[in-house]
């Protein structure tokens, strides 16, 4: 099949001093007065002898000799007779678009550019799914997360691909990242069992997801639920006490010393020898209280310590949720935070849950699991200053969890903000609207794929519109994300909506 609408002739490649090149090659486009529309981001095909050369649009260029004159042009407008009506101006318009090599189709195969095109080849349109195979896409099995910007391709993301290693979603507040997480957890969770499932656990800082709840087969289309989603709220969490080293108490108390770690540590382990199987921060409080051979310092330090995290209320004797028994295939976990206003509890239950699934993992206890972490700035930011209870285990995640797919999905608003060590360890990013410039400084230098005309475009993206960069796709593409199937009941769209809805409530 070939490459291209054999009636969709687009132009014709002209060289300049610059190109036709290995990467790039502009062209005059095709139509005289009827010109034919190209846009700025679609993909193109020149049929050469070797194969076809897949290039995508970067810019197009207006020009017409009438006005290249500034002086003509402001002679003749000074007159009171604009050009237009003297001479055929708009015979000699004409567009030429320059595009950016991006790859080229050869026997099915995507290779990459080593040659460049002849001037005077004919540009098309490029067939849609000599296209979709040309980016890596999986038309059967691949997660359905929208179309191809200016395409009418279906964006079938390969699980393999987009999921086998950690990923990252990026973009200012209001782009769209949550809404691309729950189209995503749609499409996982429509999996069946022959074609395998992934489990999902998601930190849900703000509550978003629990409406995943309500969700049935019906709503997604499938025959029937062959999936599960669980809601656990951050108030019945429970860290058990008795399960945790000394190490990893003192991690929960940041600055922990390394003298009052080591009598920790040996109250620890007298409790452990009393023959008291389970007990709580108090049974430490107390032990720690009564040890004479630890100095009044480090005593009164290490009380301290513990009375706080007592005070958080997050600990107890048993363990709540057991994660062994929850995590399984084709379920998501939602761990509710939204009830907790302070980060310091919400960076203690997510570094004693980061550890917790990457250790049975690691044990296989539990199945390879996807782990999405919003406002993961907030957990592992980049600043040495900032209270950061689970980096260290956000790290180890990062850096070994995908050996046995133990597998992170961050998402957040201040890419800057977030710790470089884990975001370069993302080998696909989803990156959605984003105007900060310190932000986009440091999207563009973290991952390697983004060219500066892509940047820029992300600068012009409407919500719900992502460029996604890395393993995914053979070159950084821009999608429209789909549609959720399935809307949480309360949702609004924009204030006037809600302010209509809290009338119809009768709020007061
Ligand atoms: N793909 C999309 N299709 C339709 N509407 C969308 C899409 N993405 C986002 N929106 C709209 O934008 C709003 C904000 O998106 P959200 O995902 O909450 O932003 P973020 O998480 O980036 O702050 C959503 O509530 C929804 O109304
Ligand atoms: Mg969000």
């Amino acid at each position: 099949m070939p490459a291209y609408h054999p009636s969709h002739r687009l132009g014709t490649v002209i060289c300049t001093n610059e190109d036709p090149n290995v990467l790039e090659f502009s062209f005059v486009l095709e139509g005289g007065l009827n010109e034919v529309t190209v846009k700025r981001g679609e993909f193109v095909a020149v049929e050469a002898e070797f194969g076809t050369v897949v290039a995508s649009v970067r810019d197009l260029v207006r020009t017409n000799r009438y006005f290249q004159h500034a002086e003509a042009v402001r002679e003749y407008q000074s007159r009171g007779e604009p050009l237009r009506s003297i001479f055929p101006t708009d015979r000699w318009q004409y567009t030429l678009a320059h595009t950016r090599v991006v790859g080229f189709w050869i026997n099915n195969r995507t290779v990459r550019p080593y040659t460049a095109v002849s001037p005077g080849a004919v540009v098309r349109r490029i067939e849609e799914d000599v296209l979709a195979r040309f980016l890596r896409l999986d038309a059967e099995d691949g997660l359905n997360l929208g179309t191809i910007a200016n395409h009418n391709v279906e964006f079938r993301a390969s699980v393999d691909k987009l999921l086998s290693k950690h990923v990252a979603v990026l973009a200012m507040s209001g782009a769209g990242k949550s809404y691309f997480i729950s189209v995503m957890l749609e499409e996982l969770l429509k999996r069946s069992r022959e074609q395998g499932r992934l489990s999902v656990v998601v930190i849900d800082v703000h509550g978003e997801y629990s409406y995943l709840q309500d969700l049935s087969a019906h709503d997604l289309g499938i025959p029937e639920n062959s999936f599960e989603v669980e809601h656990i709220r951050g108030a019945h969490i429970q860290i058990p006490v008795s399960s945790l080293t000394a190490e990893a108490l003192g991690s929960f108390a940041s600055g922990m010393s390394e003298v009052q770690k080591r009598d920790l540590r040996m109250a620890i382990s007298d409790i452990r020898k009393s023959l008291k199987k389970e007990y709580n921060l108090s049974d430490i409080i107390q032990k720690v209280k009564d040890d004479d051979t630890i100095s009044k310092n480090t005593r009164e330090a290490l009380i301290g310590w513990l009375f706080n995290l007592e005070s958080t209320g997050l600990f107890g004797k048993e363990a709540f949720p057991k994660l062994v028994e929850i995590i399984r295939p084709g379920k998501v976990t939602l761990i509710d935070l939204s009830d907790f206003i302070s980060l310091k509890k919400k960076q203690i239950i997510v570094s004693h849950l980061v550890g917790e699934l990457l250790n049975y993992r690691r044990q296989n206890r539990i199945p390879p699991f996807l782990l999405i972490l919003e406002e993961s700035h907030q957990f592992c930011p980049e600043s040495r200053h900032e209270l950061a209870i689970p980096k260290p285990r956000i790290e180890t995640i990062a850096r070994e969890g995908r050996k046995f797919y133990a597998l992170l999905c961050l998402v957040t608003q201040r890419p800057v903000k977030l710790s470089t060590t884990v975001l370069s360890q993302c080998s696909n990013q989803v990156i959605l609207r984003c105007t900060n410039p310190y932000d986009l400084d440091h999207i563009g230098r973290s991952s390697e794929g983004i060219d500066r005309s892509s940047l820029d475009a992300i600068t012009t993206l409407e919500v719900g519109e992502a460029l996604f960069v890395g393993e995914t796709v053979s070159v950084p593409t821009f999608v429209k994300i789909r549609k959720r199937s399935f809307e949480p009941k309360d949702h609004t769209q924009n204030l006037s909506e809600a302010l209509l809805k809290s009338e119809q409530k009768g709020h007061r």
